[in-house]
């Protein structure tokens, strides 16, 4: 069952009725001030760090659901609703939302009038502005009382949802014309304060909750709007909020626009007050002014399509698939760029109020987002190579807004030094800009310690090799991609963190997995020394690498799939003679794209286990047998009841692994039907059993060990997005840029007969057409480059600003 459908031209996912599954969400801005919106207009803002600088407040896990967000309540006669149904949910006689790139639109039509509202937060300046048209479709002329309500957070949301005894006298509001400033705090250590402003002067105001709602109101009828109407409310302490109320006379066929803002602003501390007790407005009031035109409006529309056509544009496919070609070249992009915004900070299941940015997280994202930013790529690794302690290990965590390291969480998780390789490397692949390993990039965050990032790519290496266990397989530390395979843990009391109590340095417990990456980032390391003439050390670390590959094919080989893990007391982790857990998707996947077994057939003989064992019509699950009962050897990984997360769910991020490592035996039937299982846009009709957004990928779907398999959790934030972008863009398209060169590898269906890519890479654009007449599933038998015949199929970087045409045939 679907709930709306995709507006392709408009690159838009259209939402036909309020009642979804779950509230679908998008996400407002793409520099420093973020709002998270769902279909109903509920959802919240906040300035660059979404625990520290919330602006309005959001309560999750609430019931009803969705509760806050950004408030129209239109009365009309005895008749009180909102364009977007919530939270007065009264029956619309028309209903859509429409969740564009970076804006979303929705419309509501309730007795004659229709209500549009469009949202976005402008190019370039921190607020988030609202539109509302309102028109009179009816015969008779409408006397309408229209009241915008937002409910405010007292900045530090772990704060403003604990503290009470003092957030409840610290409230501040001032009014001032159609604006309500907010500066709770203000008088003492910030310097920065939120505002609520309206294109024109509203007909009353509220500022106090209890004012607007009743002291025993709620926002599905408030006091104001249901009854005597606002009543010029200061809030002094307990919750302030920004009311209005506007009273508009709509002739038959008439119609009238407002405009709503919610802006942030930062005044130098000596510039604070424009008298004792009264904020100075002069930055606020030229933001104001900005928007004060009503073609600024969609001059800021325009300015933001502008900018998502170029990001776009730098991979864009035409396949003839249309639900291939949504994803590729809108929803999985704009996915990667949310996750570089936000990683795992906020979604409408990451509180933010918890993580930071992850060291491994991010370097991951970095794979879905360098091609279209990739000066902020780069920016990103010089931060998060800073994170690196001296040894080479690393911080797990870092906050954005110090970019400083999480003391809490601290390190020993074995596999984030090399994915520091991982992304490092796409970025060389994408750019060609070898400057960025001589910068000086901080250890430890301290300058002292600074070294070029050179060094720090070859410390992750080095830490690696170093870090071996009884097998010579690589120690996993507290633990590597799989936070939940905590084997050095052994925690027995509830509430303990499961990756940070206990001995993390175990010497014993090993991780094929990891063995795995130090073999693909291992050979990475080494091109990039080859490139750069370190020969002698290229050839020691090659030798290294080759090491691993034997341990992995010996230590690390079941029979008939490659084991997970050695545990503490060094027994075998995803084997046939474990209990339960006996094989787990991850060492599949990462030991063959590293290429591990493929010419001595254990490669293949993996990939047929997991299509055996571990497909299923929703996806591939993380492990079978699921653990049925707590293990203390293991951890949170049998914490979780059978089929979700870890414990056997469909996680996602390692479904794409398999996509990459079935392109490498060349398998493309199957690479592109294991794509598609879990392509948003492919199961956008089970929407009724998936249940997440049909737009974007989730963390985890249920597995079939789960009572509601096919269920999906954790939209949104996920390394899926960059992997799944990575499979089908480089894997399966087979367009993959490369240190000296973009290689046309194309990993088909044989049923498909060719496609076009269109991508910019160093400043020139390939179009590259691929011929697949000959119904093939990989390989190139002959390329042209602007129609000069070009033997085997990697393309040499064309000047910039040149528009080069590649035909490719497959055969
Ligand atoms: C989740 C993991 C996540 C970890 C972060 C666990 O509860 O299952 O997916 O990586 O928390 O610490
Ligand atoms: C989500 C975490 O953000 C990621 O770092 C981890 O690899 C996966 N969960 C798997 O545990």
């Amino acid at each position: 069952m679907q709930y709306g459908y995709f507006d392709d031209a408009r690159r838009e996912y259209v939402i036909t009725t309020p009642r979804t599954p779950l509230p679908w969400i998008n996400y407002l801005g793409s520099e420093a001030f973020f709002t998270l919106l769902s279909n109903t207009a509920g959802g919240y803002s906040f300035y660059k760090d979404a625990r520290l600088r919330r602006i309005t407040r959001y309560r999750y896990n609430a019931s009803p659901l969705d509760g806050e967000g950004f408030r129209v309540y239109i009365r009309d006669g005895e008749t009180v609703w909102n364009p977007g149904w919530q939270p007065v949910q009264t029956e619309l006689d028309r209903y859509q939302c429409r969740h564009g790139l970076g804006y979303s639109v929705l419309e509501g039509a309730k007795n004659g009038v229709t209500a549009t509202q469009e949202l976005l937060v402008p190019n370039g300046d921190d607020c988030l502005l609202t539109r509302l048209t309102l028109r009179n479709d009816s015969s008779g002329t409408k006397r309408l009382e229209v009241f915008p309500y937002i409910e405010i957070c007292l900045w530090d949301t772990m704060d403003d949802s604990s503290n009470f005894q003092r957030n409840f006298s610290t409230g501040e509001v001032e009014v001032c014309g159609a604006a309500v400033y907010h500066k709770t705090e203000y008088r003492e250590r910030r310097d920065h304060f939120a505002f609520f402003w309206a294109d024109r002067e509203p007909d009353g105001f509220d500022t106090a909750r209890e004012a607007f709602l009743g002291v025993y109101g709620s926002p599905a009828r408030p006091r104001a709007v249901f009854g005597g109407g606002c009543t010029g409310s200061i809030a002094h302490g307990w919750q302030p909020v920004a009311a209005q109320q506007h009273t508009l006379l709509l002739p038959p066929g008439g119609s009238v626009r407002l405009l709503f803002g919610l802006g942030y602003i930062e005044n130098p501390r000596e510039e604070k007050w424009e008298r004792p007790g009264v904020v100075n407005k002069t930055r606020a009031e030229a933001m104001m002014a900005r928007y004060a035109d009503p073609a600024a409006f969609d001059a800021a529309m325009d300015a933001l399509r502008a900018r998502w056509d170029g990001l776009l544009s730098a991979y864009q496919l035409c396949s003839g698939e249309e639900k291939l070609d949504r994803m590729v070249n809108i929803w999985n992009q704009y996915q990667c760029m949310v996750t570089f915004n936000m990683s795992r900070s906020a979604s409408y299941f990451e509180s933010g109020m918890g993580r930071g940015m992850g060291f491994r997280d991010s370097c991951q994202d970095l794979l879905g987002f360098v091609h279209m930013i990739p000066e902020r790529a780069r920016e990103r690794i010089l931060d998060i190579a800073a994170t690196q302690f001296p040894d080479g290990s690393a911080y797990h965590q870092y906050q954005p807004l110090t970019k400083k390291g999480n003391l809490a969480v601290g390190s020993g998780f074995n596999d984030d030094p090399l994915w520091l390789i991982a992304g490092t490397d796409a970025y060389l692949r994408e750019t060609g800009d070898w400057s960025i390993l001589d910068e000086r990039v901080d250890f430890d965050n301290d300058p002292a310690l600074a070294r070029p990032l050179l060094e720090h790519l070859r410390r992750s290496f080095d830490y690696t090799r170093t870090h071996l266990g009884p097998h010579g397989l690589p120690l996993i530390g507290r633990a590597d991609w799989n936070d939940c395979l905590n084997l050095n843990c052994f925690s027995e009391h509830p509430g303990e963190s499961f990756q940070t109590t206990g001995p993390s340095e175990g010497p014993v417990a090993e991780s094929v997995f990891i063995g795995g990456m130090f073999v693909q980032y291992g050979r990475a390391w080494v091109d990039i020394l080859r490139h750069l003439a370190l020969e002698a050390e290229a050839d020691a670390a090659q030798r290294d690498v080759d090491a691993m590959v034997q341990t992995v094919l010996s230590a690390g080989w079941d029979g008939a799939w490659f084991r997970r893990a050695y545990d503490a007391e060094g027994r075998v982790v995803g084997g046939a003679a474990c209990e339960e857990g006996q094989i787990f998707i991850e060492p599949q996947g990462m030991c063959v794209m590293a290429g591990i077994g493929v010419e001595t057939g254990e490669a293949a003989a993996a990939l047929k286990s997991v299509e055996e064992r571990l497909d299923t019509k929703y996806g591939i699950v993380l492990l079978q047998p699921a653990y049925t009962r707590y293990r203390l050897e293991l951890g949170e990984i049998s914490s979780y009841p059978p089929g979700y997360k870890e414990n056997a769910g469909i996680f996602c991020h390692n479904n794409p692994w398999i996509v990459c490592a079935e392109a490498e035996l060349g398998h493309g039937d199957r690479a592109f039907a294991v794509y598609r299982r879990t392509a948003p846009a492919y199961i956008e009709d089970i929407s009724d059993i998936h249940r997440t957004e049909p737009y974007v990928y989730s963390q985890m779907i249920a597995g079939r060990d789960a009572p509601s398999f096919g269920e999906a959790k954790n939209s949104w934030l996920t390394g899926t997005a960059a992997w799944t972008f990575l499979s089908i863009s480089q894997a399966i398209l087979g367009v993959k840029p490369e240190l000296d060169g973009l290689r046309i590898n194309p990993c088909i269906p044989g049923k498909c007969r060719g496609f076009t890519v269109t991508r910019r890479w160093r400043g020139a654009t390939y179009r590259i057409h691929v011929d697949n007449t000959a119904g093939a599933e990989h390989g190139v038998v002959s390329l042209t480059v602007d129609g000069a015949a070009v033997p085997g199929n990697l393309i040499p970087p064309a000047a910039p600003g040149s528009t080069v045409e590649v035909e490719a045939v497959m055969g």
